[in-house]
């Protein structure tokens, strides 16, 4: 190939490749490149604030080390990919929900079992004790290191009909993360459930694929599931948390000065972000309503019924995670 076909063949990739690998950092020659990918919205959701705060203090205090670029709302990798990518070099941070591990570990099952966490403060208690410190390594093996748990909130049910009692999801079907615990307790309540991407759920409610699907207030307001559904039942159900991951290898290959204060950067982060979580939640619940959404509250009788029906499946899951861990869960404020 001549110098100015070659030239303009490289022009027209560069521009072809912008809108996926574009660089929102403006990274400066002879910095390192830290890629955080993740999948909610940039802004308004616990996750994708924090990031974006995660990159500004990155941007700000490693100036002329290292440099972070974010990229939100699956532009660049979904959760199953972006796991792929942390062990191949081609993104160093992401933060995947809990659920999406297993692959890795059965572990992080705990966090998905129906009515373990009565609120955000026990989940926070539980990350913060021996054994919720003792999983962020768990996956070491794999090459994945655990940086810290970001919190996001509790879920809630939505669906194309009014839930009141588990019997009202009997013959419906429900988007669920990769987590074989969720599919347990949508067959407990007498619904069916398909795996899907995070990207996808709000065409498949649209479209009628899937009826349902559970998350957080955030959530469904960002990702407007709340329009496509006839409402959604405050069940407070199950957490939704994230691990901030990377790779064990990427970690350990950098320079220790570098690393004490990336590392620092990210607790910071996550301390702020996590104390902050609870006040996003509720804006985003509000700002449902303000959007002329539907929510519905549980009464005590109902709740209970939820409760019954669900909890059973925690007794199917118990080998995997470990009776220790589940106790240890407890323990911290169910
Ligand atoms: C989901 O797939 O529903 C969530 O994990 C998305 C997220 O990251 O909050």
């Amino acid at each position: 190939m001549n110098k100015l076909l070659g030239a303009a063949s490289a022009l027209a990739i560069t521009m072809f490749a912008a809108p996926a690998f574009a660089d929102p950092a403006g990274c400066d020659d002879g910095e390192m490149v830290i890629k955080f990918s993740h999948v909610v919205a940039e802004k308004g959701h616990p996750k994708g604030e924090a990031a974006k705060q995660f990159g500004e203090r990155v941007n700000q205090e490693m100036e002329g080390t290292a440099c972070m670029e974010v990229y939100p709302n699956t532009t660049l990798y979904d959760d199953d990919k972006v796991m792929e990518a942390l062990l191949l070099g081609d993104v160093q941070i992401a933060a995947p929900s809990l659920s999406k591990f297993e692959a890795y570990t059965l572990k992080y099952r705990v966090f998905d079992l129906p009515f373990l966490f009565a609120s955000l403060d026990t989940v926070n208690a539980f990350t913060q004790s021996d054994t919720g410190k003792s999983l962020l390594t768990v996956m070491e093996d794999e090459g994945y290191t655990g940086l810290g748990y970001w919190l996001s909130g509790l879920k809630q049910f939505s669906a194309s009909k009014p839930l009141l009692l588990p019997s009202d999801a009997n013959g419906l079907k429900f988007r669920i993360q990769t987590s074989d615990v969720a599919n347990a307790m949508i067959n407990a309540i007498g619904g069916s459930a398909q795996k899907l991407a995070f990207s996808e759920v709000y065409g498949a409610l649209q479209t009628g694929v899937v009826d349902g699907q559970e998350n957080s207030w955030c959530n469904i307001y960002t990702q407007k599931f709340f329009e496509v559904q006839d409402g959604v039942t405050e069940t407070n159900h199950q957490t939704l948390a994230y691990l901030l991951v990377t790779s064990t290898e990427w970690l350990e290959g950098l320079d220790p000065a570098v690393r004490e204060q990336f590392l620092k950067i990210a607790d910071d982060v996550t301390q702020a972000a996590n104390a902050d979580v609870a006040n996003k939640e509720a804006a985003c619940r509000q700002n449902i309503l303000d959007a002329g959404g539907t929510i519905r509250e549980l009464t005590p009788e109902q709740r209970t019924e939820w409760v019954s029906t669900m909890k059973p499946v925690w007794a199917e899951f118990e080998g995997d995670i470990g009776k220790d861990v589940i106790d240890a869960a407890v323990a911290s404020g169910s």
